[in-house]
């Protein structure tokens, strides 16, 4: 694969000096795709994107236009609320996109709000992340200044006022309704549906909920049209997006291709594993989709490939791991996180990421009783499918799919500390201050 297979569009402008201002976004082009979208009617904009096919980047994948349209015309007011809270673990793409070039995102959400009929519009930022906040927030106060926001936007009589929101850092926030309730000042937990957002959702009103990546990709279709859109990509999957690639590569970091790529040529373009070491296995779409392994590096990456691989898209995230790590670790990492983020809400994913922890955490020491690979996964099918929201299910997907793969290993933790057979200093990019080892051994007793 060459350079030439990324399609920059996104993250075209990402190295470019002071690339978050406005006099830099406009000298490459932005807010071409406002003026445009300004001259034609809102209901034109929304089948353009409908035509383009862009489905959400925020992980479930459902039609943006379609969604738009859910909304109905004729009630006012509605709302367009952004979802920026990004913490899918090894995800990282919404954040560098707000950091790098914020406008881009300003200019979707003014383009979408016309759109849909919206005159305010939310951006709900993860809460620990201070710098692209504020750089958001610069971001809005420069398009007021220059009236791309505000009332009669470029005297078209269209009128938009944009709220930046910092949450509290939930995992859980990032779910669309758990988001609305966190937004209103409520307890961060998902909401019972129907009513669906679209008919009753902030402050009981219609709203649209759409990720980051999502809005930000309007520009571009309004100024190239639907059409170079649906050109990229699969028929079901079209388009381009950005992934992010972490772990034991040579290069990590977001690669903006179309979803027809396979991991194999995002693999190579990112230079292949640190040197003298093997691809052992890889999430694809972060920790809530099932991982894969080294023989199934071919997997395209959109919808229906990993689907049909077993796996999902999810939010594009590839975590990537050599041969020195123990799945039973990252396993439980991945469960210790869903554990902390449960709201609590449900007794099934509540109580039932504690057990998972309580046996994997058995299993990581050595300590594991004969039969408990079984009861984990017995455990996994009360979570599994049992709760109110897909959290539970993303702790299940990486449990069962890591012991589909690599049963032995979690086997191994009837006798033997999974940090003994793959002594944790083995796996670390960074020189690790602290003793991990007996850190671990302390951690368990
Ligand atoms: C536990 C959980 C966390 C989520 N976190 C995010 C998130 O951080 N960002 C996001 O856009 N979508 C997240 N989602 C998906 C949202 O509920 C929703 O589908 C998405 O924001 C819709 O936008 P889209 O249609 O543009 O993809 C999460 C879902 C769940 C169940
Ligand atoms: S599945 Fe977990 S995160 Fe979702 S509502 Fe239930 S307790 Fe809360």
């Amino acid at each position: 694969m060459s350079q030439q297979t990324l399609v920059p569009v996104l993250t075209a402008n990402w190295g470019q000096e002071q690339s978050w201002k406005l006099g830099p976004y406009q000298a490459q082009g932005g807010y071409e795709g406002l003026r445009l979208a300004l001259k034609r009617q809102p209901g034109d904009i929304m089948t353009e994107i409908k035509d383009a096919g862009l489905r959400g980047r925020g992980g479930a994948g459902f039609p943006t236009g379609m969604k738009w349209s859910f909304v109905p015309a004729e009630l006012s007011p509605k709302y367009l609320v952004v979802n920026g809270d990004e913490s899918e673990p090894g995800t990282c793409k919404d954040i560098p996109l707000l950091m790098a070039s914020p406008h881009t995102l300003i200019e979707g959400i003014i383009i979408a709000s016309y759109a849909i009929g919206v005159s305010r519009a939310f951006v709900y930022i993860r809460g620990e992340v201070l710098h692209p906040i504020r750089r958001v927030q610069q971001a809005v106060a420069e398009a007021y200044e220059a009236g791309y926001l505000g009332a009669d936007i470029l005297g078209s009589g269209f009128s938009l006022d944009i709220t930046v929101h910092a949450g509290a850092g939930a995992y859980i926030c990032g779910e669309e309704t758990a988001l609305l309730n966190s937004l209103e000042g409520r307890r961060g937990q998902p909401r019972l549906r129907p009513p669906f957002p679209a008919v009753a959702g902030l402050y009981a009103l219609p709203t649209v909920i759409n990720n980051v990546e999502s809005i930000a990709s309007v520009p571009g279709i309004i100024v190239r049209g639907g059409d170079w859109f649906a050109g990229m990509g699969t028929e079901k999957s079209k388009g381009h997006t950005i992934y992010s690639l972490s772990g034991h590569i040579k290069n990590p970091g977001q690669y903006e291709a179309p979803l027809s790529v396979t991991f194999r040529e995002l693999f190579d373009l990112a230079g292949g594993m640190r040197d003298g070491h093997r691809l052992k296995f890889f999430t694809p779409g972060g920790s809530s989709t099932p991982i894969l392994t080294a023989d199934q590096m071919d997997v395209t990456l959109d919808f229906e490939g990993l689907m049909a691989a077993g796996s999902q898209l999810g939010t594009k995230a590839m975590q990537i791991f050599d041969e020195t790590v123990s799945v039973v670790r990252t396993t439980l990492r991945w469960v210790e996180f869903y554990q902390h983020e449960s709201c609590g809400k449900c007794t099934p994913c509540r109580e039932g990421t504690w057990w998972l922890v309580q046996l994997l955490r058995r299993l990581e020491a050595g300590q594991g009783e004969e039969g408990d690979v079984d009861k984990l996964l017995s455990v996994v099918g009360t979570v599994n499918g049992q709760s109110f929201c897909p959290l539970a299910s993303g702790a299940a997907a990486c449990i069962t799919s890591a012991v589909t793969h690599f049963r032995d290993e979690f086997e191994i933790g009837y006798h033997t500390p999974a940090w003994e057979y793959l002594p944790y200093e083995a796996s670390a990019l960074f020189p690790v201050k602290t003793a991990t080892r007996s850190g671990e051994e302390a951690r368990h007793g």
